[in-house]
Parts: structure tokens; C-alpha cells; sequence
């Protein structure tokens, strides 16, 4: 370690974005490499609406590797955090800033430690992936520091050594998550089947869940059906495999019907695996389960899906439209049957809210305005259930992970290393 004085302070920062799986994962044949029972493949989301900022620096000066999570301070001593440490750190390479007279010879990395300042802008609570975003930042970012060679892809079997779902968030667009076959895992990574141009009609709506319920969390759900249901051990075995050639199929050729039939099954059979645990988990509730019932009786009086659904370990919805046109008229179902519960329009629809002003919503005024969809017109008026969803994200698919080379969006202060 070469340089004028020992005060120096390296940092990168990195943007990346989290991502939504439209065939799951769900099963791990190896607990602690997490290795998943079948592939997946997920839909990446505009970091612009919902992305993980991370910031990781190294100097001299530096006793301990820590690590500040949305301003607080947390421990790294978890074996996740450890094993995605180790394994970038044996990765690690020269690097040198001639201009500051700086010079990090490989060895040195190992006596190294590290500072990471990691931030979600959207709530962690929301239980949207903030895990998957998190682990692929700091592999990304960590990589990037240490001048790790590795492409995207072995980066993202490192990331999927903090949570599986991470690997699928190294690359934009629309990804698989091979699920390899060595035991140490080192097939096990993701790859990109298309960017986020190939296919940019699509318009992702995201509704946030009233939801005091604890939930199970993935890992501890996942186990809990490895260890008692026969239908995971089916689907893993004859479903998943064909549903992946289907979904990689309707990805390259943008058949938005197949691409809405497969995700919603796939959805609708991970839930299914989860009723078949024992004791059984529930992650979706009455108004996840009247989301469903929109978007079929919606679909099924077109005569081609316009809306596709698919739940994750938890009450939201991910709802994905096949056009613009089709995510106006599926915002207007939306703010139909769940109102706001103020009068507070801007905070209820967030991210894009060029969607809402297409549909003509641009006011409470107009969301009590709205008629009520032509798929229930024979029906008794329906019923509207007001203040059961927190509020709705629009959004798109999206890129893959970037540097942030502007030091003002840096986490650390470059001088002490410390948040700012
Ligand atoms: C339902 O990746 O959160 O979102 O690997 O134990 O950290 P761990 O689990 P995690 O599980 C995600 C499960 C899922 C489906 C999916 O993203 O494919």
C-alpha cells in the first residue's frame, strides 16, 4: 500500500435496480450457497421509481467493516454479508489513482476494511424486494471498488449468496436465473434474455397493500415447503422447466397473451405451494385476492388479456399492463374499486404519474367521478373498498446496474468515510 499520507479515502457509488419474478423461485436445494430448486425469471424495474443506492469505501484508517442501512448503522457479522465479503475479496484486484498518489496492491485488500451507506428510495417496509436491490448494489459496487474482472454474471452468483432473488437484479430488462447443477454453486448465476428496449410497451403498476400482518419471510417460507410440500417437488421437477422455454418464448416474441397466461399461473401456483406447506403460509390476503378478480373479469371480457398479476411473498400486487393504453384503463379499475382514503391524489399514485393523467385523473374529483367498469355493468352495484391499499406505484421495465460517478450522490463523506 503505497501512498503520500495513510488518510485517503477510495469510494464508488452504484445504482441498482430491484426486479419482480414472473416465473419464482421458491426452494433451495443448498441453504447456504442458495441454490434454488428450478430457474426463474424476472422483469427488472426503473430504478427511477424503485432502486438501492450504495456507497462502499476503503481506507487505512479504517478498523472494522460496517455498514449504515437508510441512515442506521447495522451488523455485518450475518454469514450472508460474510460470504458476499469473502467472495469479492479473493476476486479483488490492483488498483491504483496515480493523480493521488494512491496505489492498492491485491494482497493488501484482504487487511482492508470496508464502509457500505446503502439506500432504498422506497419505504423498506412496502415489502418490495429491497433485499434483491440491496445484495446486487453491494456486489456491484464492492466489485467495482476492488477492480474485480468478473462480468455481470459472476457478479450475480455472488449477489445470490446474499439473497437469491439479488442475482436477478445485475442485469436490466427481463432475466433468468439459471439454477446450475455443481455443488458449489459456480453455475448458478443469472444472464440477461432481453434489455429493457426489447419490449417497452409494458407499463408495471405496483399496489402497496394495507397490511398489519407479520409475514413469514422468504427463506424461513421457502424451507418450511421444501421440507413438507409434494406440489413444490412437482413443480420444480415437470412445471417450472416448461413454463421457462414458454416465458423465454413469449419474452423474445412480445406474445403479451402468453406472457399474462404463464405469469399469473406461475403466481397463482407459487401461492398454491405455499398453501400446501404445513402449517400453511398466507401471504396474500382479501384484497390481493380482489385484485385477481379485477384483472380475470377485466381479461376474460377482452378478447386478449390486457393485465397480468403476480404476488410475491407478501399482500402486493405487481400488476403488469401489455401498453400504455391498457395501464390507463387498468388505473382507472384500480382508483375505482380502491379510493383513496384522503383527498391526497399526489402521495397515493406515485412514480410515473403521466399514467394517471392519460386516464384523466388528476384530482379526488376525478377519481369519485369514475364509472364503474363495463365488465360489471349487469351486476349489482359494486362494492368499493376504500383505504385498503397504502398506495400505487407506476412504473416500467427497467436498466441494470450503474456507477454513479457524481460525488454529491456519494453515501460516505469522502474525507472521514462516514454517512453524511
Ligand atoms: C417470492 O430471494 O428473498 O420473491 O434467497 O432466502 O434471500 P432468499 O429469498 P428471496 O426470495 C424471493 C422469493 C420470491 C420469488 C422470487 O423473487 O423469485
Amino acid at each position: 500500500m503505497a501512498s503520500e499520507s495513510q488518510n485517503w479515502v477510495v469510494m464508488v457509488t452504484a445504482q441498482t435496480p430491484t426486479n419482480i419474478a414472473v416465473i419464482k423461485y421458491w426452494g433451495k436445494r443448498d441453504e447456504t450457497l442458495i441454490l434454488p430448486v428450478n430457474d426463474s425469471i424476472s422483469v427488472t424495474l426503473d430504478p427511477a421509481h424503485l432502486c438501492t443506492t450504495t456507497t462502499v469505501a476503503v481506507s487505512p484508517t479504517f478498523h472494522q467493516d460496517r455498514m449504515w442501512l437508510n441512515g442506521k448503522e447495522i451488523s455485518l457479522s450475518g454469514g450472508r454479508f460474510q460470504n458476499c465479503l469473502r467472495e469479492i475479496r479473493t476476486r479483488a484486484c490492483d488498483v491504483e489513482d496515480e493523480k493521488r498518489g494512491i496505489k492498492i496492491k491485491k494482497e493488501d485488500w484482504s487487511k482492508l476494511h470496508v464502509h457500505i451507506a446503502s439506500y432504498n428510495n422506497f419505504p423498506t417496509a412496502a415489502g418490495l424486494a429491497s433485499s434483491a436491490a440491496g445484495f446486487a448494489c453491494l456486489a456491484y459496487a464492492l466489485g467495482k471498488l476492488m477492480n474485480v474482472k468478473e462480468d455481470e454474471s459472476q457478479l450475480s452468483a455472488i449477489a445470490r449468496q446474499g439473497s437469491g432473488s439479488a442475482c436477478r437484479s445485475l442485469f436490466g430488462g427481463f432475466v433468468k436465473w439459471v439454477m446450475g447443477k455443481e455443488d458449489n454453486g459456480s453455475d448458478s448465476l443469472a444472464v440477461q434474455l432481453a434489455d429493457e428496449k426489447h419490449w417497452d410497451d409494458l407499463v408495471i403498476v405496483i399496489a402497496v397493500v394495507s397490511s398489519r400482518q407479520k409475514e413469514t419471510s422468504s427463506t424461513s417460507g421457502m424451507r418450511e415447503s421444501v421440507e413438507t410440500s409434494l406440489l413444490l417437488q412437482h413443480r420444480a421437477k415437470e412445471i417450472v422447466p416448461k413454463r421457462i422455454l414458454q416465458m423465454e418464448e413469449a419474452i423474445k416474441n412480445r406474445d403479451f397473451a402468453s406472457f399474462s397466461r404463464l405469469a399469473c399461473a406461475d403466481s397463482n401456483q407459487f401461492h398454491a405451494v405455499c398453501l400446501d406447506t404445513s402449517p400453511p403460509i398466507f401471504y396474500m390476503n382479501d384484497t390481493s385476492h380482489r385484485i385477481i378478480s379485477i384483472a380475470e373479469k377485466w381479461n376474460r371480457s377482452e378478447e386478449a388479456p390486457q393485465v397480468a398479476y403476480t404476488f410475491d411473498a407478501g399482500p402486493n400486487a405487481v400488476l403488469i399492463a401489455r401498453d400504455r393504453k391498457a395501464a390507463t384503463l387498468l388505473v382507472q379499475r384500480l382508483l375505482y374499486y380502491f379510493p383513496p382514503n384522503s383527498d391526497d391524489l399526489d402521495s397515493y399514485i406515485i412514480g410515473d404519474k403521466s399514467i394517471a393523467k392519460d386516464a384523466g385523473i388528476n384530482g379526488i374529483k376525478d377519481v369519485e367521478a369514475l364509472p364503474p367498469p363495463p365488465e360489471i355493468k349487469d351486476n349489482i352495484p359494486s362494492q368499493k373498498y376504500k383505504g385498503d391499499i397504502s398506495y400505487f406505484i407506476c412504473t416500467r421495465p427497467g436498466r441494470g446496474p450503474v456507477l454513479l460517478s457524481d460525488s454529491s450522490q456519494a453515501l460516505l463523506n469522502d474525507e472521514t468515510g462516514l454517512p453524511k
